[in-house]
Protein backbone atom coordinates (compact mmCIF):
# COMPACT_ATOMS: atom_id res chain seq x y z
CA UNK A 1 0.00 0.00 0.00
CA UNK A 2 2.65 2.46 0.90
CA UNK A 3 1.44 4.57 3.43
CA UNK A 4 0.96 8.49 2.88
CA UNK A 5 3.23 10.75 4.74
CA UNK A 6 0.01 11.95 6.66
CA UNK A 7 -0.71 8.41 7.54
CA UNK A 8 2.80 7.60 8.21
CA UNK A 9 2.94 10.33 10.94
CA UNK A 10 -0.09 8.92 12.34
CA UNK A 11 1.16 5.67 12.56
CA UNK A 12 4.50 6.58 14.34
CA UNK A 13 2.58 8.37 16.81
CA UNK A 14 0.64 4.98 17.38
CA UNK A 15 4.41 3.09 17.43
CA UNK A 16 4.55 5.79 20.22
CA UNK A 17 2.53 4.64 22.64
CA UNK A 18 3.99 1.39 23.15
CA UNK A 19 7.67 0.53 24.20
CA UNK A 20 9.98 -0.51 20.84
CA UNK A 21 9.85 -4.16 22.06
CA UNK A 22 5.95 -4.43 21.96
CA UNK A 23 5.18 -3.21 18.71
CA UNK A 24 2.35 -6.56 18.35
CA UNK A 25 0.32 -3.98 20.31
CA UNK A 26 -0.33 -1.37 18.20
CA UNK A 27 -1.23 -4.02 15.76
CA UNK A 28 -5.07 -2.87 15.98
CA UNK A 29 -5.34 0.92 15.46
CA UNK A 30 -2.32 -0.12 12.90
CA UNK A 31 -4.79 -2.20 10.73
CA UNK A 32 -7.65 0.55 11.24
CA UNK A 33 -5.44 3.22 9.40
CA UNK A 34 -4.24 0.52 6.88
CA UNK A 35 -7.81 0.01 6.20
CA UNK A 36 -9.57 3.67 6.37
CA UNK A 37 -9.22 4.57 3.08
CA UNK A 38 -10.68 2.21 1.07
CA UNK A 39 -12.51 0.25 3.75
CA UNK A 40 -10.56 -3.13 3.62
CA UNK A 41 -7.17 -4.53 3.71
CA UNK A 42 -5.50 -6.10 0.26
CA UNK A 43 -2.13 -8.26 1.13
CA UNK A 44 -0.02 -5.25 0.78
CA UNK A 45 -2.04 -2.85 3.37
CA UNK A 46 -1.63 -6.68 5.37
CA UNK A 47 2.23 -7.01 4.67
CA UNK A 48 2.93 -2.88 5.40
CA UNK A 49 1.17 -3.07 8.72
CA UNK A 50 3.53 -6.86 9.37
CA UNK A 51 6.71 -4.62 8.31
CA UNK A 52 6.00 -1.75 10.33
CA UNK A 53 5.67 -3.74 13.78
CA UNK A 54 7.99 -6.01 12.70
CA UNK A 55 5.74 -9.34 12.88
CA UNK A 56 4.63 -12.04 10.37
CA UNK A 57 2.21 -11.48 7.70
CA UNK A 58 0.52 -14.60 8.82
CA UNK A 59 0.41 -13.42 12.59
CA UNK A 60 -1.43 -10.16 10.78
CA UNK A 61 -4.00 -12.57 8.93
CA UNK A 62 -4.62 -14.71 12.17
CA UNK A 63 -5.86 -11.37 13.85
CA UNK A 64 -7.78 -9.74 10.93
CA UNK A 65 -9.56 -13.37 10.74
CA UNK A 66 -10.58 -12.72 14.25
CA UNK A 67 -12.26 -9.47 14.25
CA UNK A 68 -15.26 -8.86 12.49
CA UNK A 69 -14.56 -4.87 11.63
CA UNK A 70 -11.29 -5.87 9.21
CA UNK A 71 -12.63 -6.69 6.05
CA UNK A 72 -9.96 -8.55 3.39
CA UNK A 73 -12.95 -8.53 0.30
CA UNK A 74 -13.52 -5.07 -1.32
CA UNK A 75 -16.00 -3.68 0.49
CA UNK A 76 -18.15 -0.15 0.02
CA UNK A 77 -16.87 3.28 1.13
CA UNK A 78 -19.63 3.09 3.84
CA UNK A 79 -19.94 -0.18 5.30
CA UNK A 80 -23.50 -1.26 6.00
CA UNK A 81 -24.39 -3.24 9.18
CA UNK A 82 -27.88 -4.04 9.91
CA UNK A 83 -28.40 -5.80 13.20
CA UNK A 84 -31.52 -8.08 12.79
CA UNK A 85 -30.77 -10.07 16.09
CA UNK A 86 -34.06 -10.59 18.31
CA UNK A 87 -34.27 -7.07 20.05
CA UNK A 88 -34.26 -5.33 16.66
CA UNK A 89 -35.83 -8.03 15.00
CA UNK A 90 -38.94 -7.35 17.75
CA UNK A 91 -38.62 -4.06 16.31
CA UNK A 92 -38.48 -4.50 12.51
CA UNK A 93 -35.30 -5.02 11.42
CA UNK A 94 -36.01 -7.45 8.74
CA UNK A 95 -37.89 -4.38 6.71
CA UNK A 96 -35.41 -2.12 7.78
CA UNK A 97 -32.57 -4.31 6.22
CA UNK A 98 -34.71 -5.02 3.18
CA UNK A 99 -35.27 -0.72 2.75
CA UNK A 100 -31.50 -0.49 3.10
CA UNK A 101 -31.30 -3.03 0.57
CA UNK A 102 -34.49 -1.88 -2.05
CA UNK A 103 -33.07 2.03 -1.75
CA UNK A 104 -29.23 1.24 -2.89
CA UNK A 105 -30.52 -1.76 -5.69
CA UNK A 106 -28.97 -4.55 -4.13
CA UNK A 107 -30.78 -7.79 -4.08
CA UNK A 108 -32.22 -9.59 -0.94
CA UNK A 109 -28.70 -10.86 0.53
CA UNK A 110 -27.08 -7.59 0.77
CA UNK A 111 -23.72 -6.81 -1.16
CA UNK A 112 -21.74 -4.03 -2.09
CA UNK A 113 -23.42 -1.44 -5.02
CA UNK A 114 -21.67 -1.30 -8.12
CA UNK A 115 -20.55 2.05 -7.30
CA UNK A 116 -18.44 0.90 -4.70
CA UNK A 117 -19.91 3.47 -2.47
CA UNK A 118 -22.40 0.98 0.17
CA UNK A 119 -21.87 -2.34 1.28
CA UNK A 120 -25.14 -3.80 2.66
CA UNK A 121 -24.92 -6.58 5.49
CA UNK A 122 -26.73 -8.39 8.28
CA UNK A 123 -25.03 -8.69 11.44
CA UNK A 124 -26.06 -10.30 15.21
CA UNK A 125 -26.33 -7.88 18.22
CA UNK A 126 -24.43 -4.69 18.35
CA UNK A 127 -25.12 -4.36 21.95
CA UNK A 128 -27.25 -1.57 21.15
CA UNK A 129 -30.30 -3.28 22.32
CA UNK A 130 -31.89 -0.24 24.23
CA UNK A 131 -32.15 1.83 20.72
CA UNK A 132 -33.36 -1.13 18.60
CA UNK A 133 -33.67 -1.42 15.54
CA UNK A 134 -30.52 -0.19 14.55
CA UNK A 135 -27.64 -0.59 12.37
CA UNK A 136 -23.77 0.69 12.03
CA UNK A 137 -21.96 2.60 9.26
CA UNK A 138 -18.42 2.15 9.39
CA UNK A 139 -17.91 3.08 13.06
CA UNK A 140 -20.94 5.23 13.82
CA UNK A 141 -24.12 4.09 15.14
CA UNK A 142 -27.74 4.88 13.55
CA UNK A 143 -30.34 4.02 16.38
CA UNK A 144 -33.92 4.06 16.66
CA UNK A 145 -34.38 3.30 12.78
CA UNK A 146 -37.08 3.80 10.73
CA UNK A 147 -37.96 4.39 7.22
CA UNK A 148 -37.80 8.11 7.39
CA UNK A 149 -34.11 7.77 8.68
CA UNK A 150 -33.13 5.26 6.65
CA UNK A 151 -33.90 7.70 3.63
CA UNK A 152 -32.25 10.23 5.41
CA UNK A 153 -29.05 8.74 6.53
CA UNK A 154 -28.29 7.70 2.84
CA UNK A 155 -29.27 10.94 0.94
CA UNK A 156 -26.28 11.75 3.78
CA UNK A 157 -23.98 9.49 2.84
CA UNK A 158 -23.93 10.26 -0.70
CA UNK A 159 -24.11 14.08 -0.55
CA UNK A 160 -20.96 13.54 1.88
CA UNK A 161 -19.69 10.96 -0.63
CA UNK A 162 -20.28 13.44 -3.89
CA UNK A 163 -18.14 16.26 -1.34
CA UNK A 164 -15.31 13.70 -1.13
S1 LIG B 1 -30.23 -7.00 18.97
FE1 LIG B 1 -29.74 -5.31 17.73
S2 LIG B 1 -28.34 -4.21 18.94
FE2 LIG B 1 -28.81 -5.90 20.17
Amino acid sequence: MGWTQAEQQELDAILKKYPADRKLSAVLPALYLAQREKNWLDDDDIEAVAAALDIPVTHVHSIIGFYTLFRKEPTGKYMVQVCTDLPCALRGAEGFYKRFCERMGLGPHGGTTEDGLFTVEEVVCLAACDKAPMCQINLEFFESLTDDKIDEIIASLREQALKG
